[in-house]
């Protein structure tokens, strides 16, 4: 089959701002109470007046939603609590027409446990050749009653599970997610075709999920803390697998983003050489706490990591895995970690609000590409999940103690007066709505011009077309301690405050947006952002 979209050559990526879907929770066409791609399909238009330029869509194939949808049982069909392929290919027909690109979701690391290869290779029995598409491995002890190995879980709890025969498998995730062999020839040609499969339906990119896990030391030998390289994370022959994936990307104009979580900055960039992945996740922004110094710092190591090897940097606050913008920075701890989330964290949120409204117009002036997550253009706060209706396997493979990630997941208000606000109309939600969540729809914050989408709709409006907004240069300007201020060429300068004490502006024009009040001498109050036309 032929691609339905001629190879676009363009590079829009390197500025583009790109909207997160979580499918099953931004809006139900159907009435059953899990989002669908008919929800999707009657909620462009919001996307359009938003103004993004691309939507990446959260897995939305055939999948036991386990680990909601990252758990995949087969990359050619959507799940049917989503709808068809055919709704697939119209949805992404329909976000072109509204000059919308469309960015899927690939989980090399892992399948479900229901797919088809993993149901044959438990069948098959030790030693078969289909086992070999898995890593399954003899139990150490006398009756090979303890785990191949002492590796550590993405997830809190065990890496290996034991089958009715006797031999162990491998998942970095959950027990219904085993991990792939990509030593495997099969496994690599597989994933080439499901790439070639959505190419050809006219996806714009591709997310590849958990992108620094895949490939695993064939000793499996035990975890040392500190030796290198470590025996499952940032394997060199990634490279391989990724230059690959890239000449098949080329064929089509399309683009990769890899969810690469590591720290070490020379390491995260040889993903992003020229023939390997177009962009990356910046998690080290995304982690960082909402303090003047940290911020420059991260803002300047992201530049001066990506400067190399010529690719753009990627801007994110929150994702479908993360505690909400709002509520982190309205902590006492700013910053972001999976290990310090707990349950009753004192949360002030006008001032987690005052900073997300600033912390958008920051993160919208930096050059190159930038992510929002479905509800951060509201300001939706993360939702306290009642335990008793909680989902995310995190929260339970912890022992209970971590939360989860189902705060940041609930489904969005549209309407406010309307049952479940708008999100469907017949059977309550999959996560129940806390109270008032009616105050952040989109209908109500369509009527006021101080809410947070009012800001989000501007900046993005005035992103569009500003030549110093997106890709290029960023020079910092003088400014007072607490305060970032940075030009970008030609005549465009943002200024933050962060700190305790009103900041004067440096000159300018024209005031183009501010995400708070200035006081009556044009001041800026702290927490508070503009961008001035110098
Ligand atoms: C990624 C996803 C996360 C998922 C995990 C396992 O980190 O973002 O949601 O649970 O991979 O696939």
């Amino acid at each position: 089959m032929a691609a339905p979209h001629s190879p676009r050559t363009d590079d829009w990526w390197r500025e583009a701002v790109i909207y997160q879907v979580y499918p099953r929770s931004f809006a139900d066409g159907d009435g059953d109470g899990t989002g669908d791609l008919a929800g999707v399909r009657a909620r462009l238009p919001h996307l359009a007046q938003l103004g993004v330029d691309a939507v990446w869509f959260t897995p939305w194939y055939a999948s036991p939603l386990v680990d909601g949808g990252y758990d995949v049982s087969d990359y050619r069909t959507i799940d049917p609590a989503f709808g068809t392929l055919a709704e697939a290919e119209k949805l992404i027909a329909e976000a072109a027409e509204l000059g919308i690109r469309v960015i899927v979701d690939i989980v090399p690391n892992h399948v479900s446990d229901q797919h088809p290869w993993f149901r044959a290779a438990l069948a098959a029995g030790p030693g078969s050749p289909e086992r070999e598409l898995f890593h399954f491995r003899t139990g150490r002890g006398e009756n090979g009653e303890l785990p191949p190995n002492d590796w550590p879980s993405q997830f809190s709890g065990p890496t290996w599970t034991r089958v009715p025969d006797g031999e162990w498998y491998l998942h970095l995730f959950t027990p219904q997610q085993p991990d792939l062999n990509w030593a495997h020839p099969a496994v690599r040609r597989e994933h080439e075709e499901i790439l070639r499969f959505w190419f050809e339906r006219g996806v714009a990119g591709v997310r590849i999920d958990s992108a620094a896990l895949l490939v695993k030391d064939p000793a499996l030998a035990d975890f040392e803390e500190g030796v290198d390289p470590h025996p499952y994370i940032d394997q060199d022959e990634l490279h391989d697998v990724y230059r690959s994936w890239r000449s098949i990307a080329d064929e089509y104009g399309a683009v990769f983003v890899g969810e690469v979580w590591l720290p070490d900055a020379e390491r995260f960039a040889r993903y992003l050489r020229p023939d390997e992945l177009h962009t990356a996740f910046n998690f080290n922004f995304l982690a960082c706490p909402w303090e003047p110094d940290r911020l420059r710092r991260a803002i300047d190591d992201t530049l001066a990591e990506h400067a190399p090897v010529g690719a753009p940097a990627t801007w994110v606050l929150c994702n479908h895995d993360v505690t909400r913008t709002v509520t982190r920075y309205g902590r006492a701890d700013t910053s972001f970690d999976f290990a310090k989330k707990t349950f009753g964290t004192p949360t002030d949120l006008a001032l987690g609000t005052r900073r997300a409204r600033a912390a958008a117009l920051l993160t919208l002036a930096l050059p190159g590409s930038v992510y929002l997550y479905q509800g951060e253009e509201l300001g939706l706060p993360e939702a306290d999940v009642p335990r008793a209706s909680i989902q995310d396997p995190m929260h339970f493979r912890s022992g209970g103690t971590d939360p989860g990630r189902d705060g940041c997941r609930v489904p969005l208000p549209w309407e406010a007066d309307a049952p479940w606000c708008g999100f469907g109309t017949g059977a309550g939600p999959w996560l129940p709505q806390p109270e008032g969540w009616g105050r952040y729809a989109v209908d109500r914050q369509t009527a006021d011009p101080d809410s947070m989408l009012a800001l989000y709709r501007a900046a993005l409006r005035l992103r569009r077309c500003e030549p110093g907004l997106g890709d290029g240069p960023l020079t910092w300007l003088p400014a007072a301690d607490g305060v970032l201020a940075f030009a970008r060429a030609p005549g465009l300068v943002c200024v933050v405050n962060l700190s305790g004490r009103l900041a004067g502006l440096p000159p300018h024009e024209a005031l183009l947006l501010a995400s708070g009040p200035l006081d009556e001498a044009g001041r800026l109050p702290r927490d508070t952002a503009v961008w001035l036309r110098a």
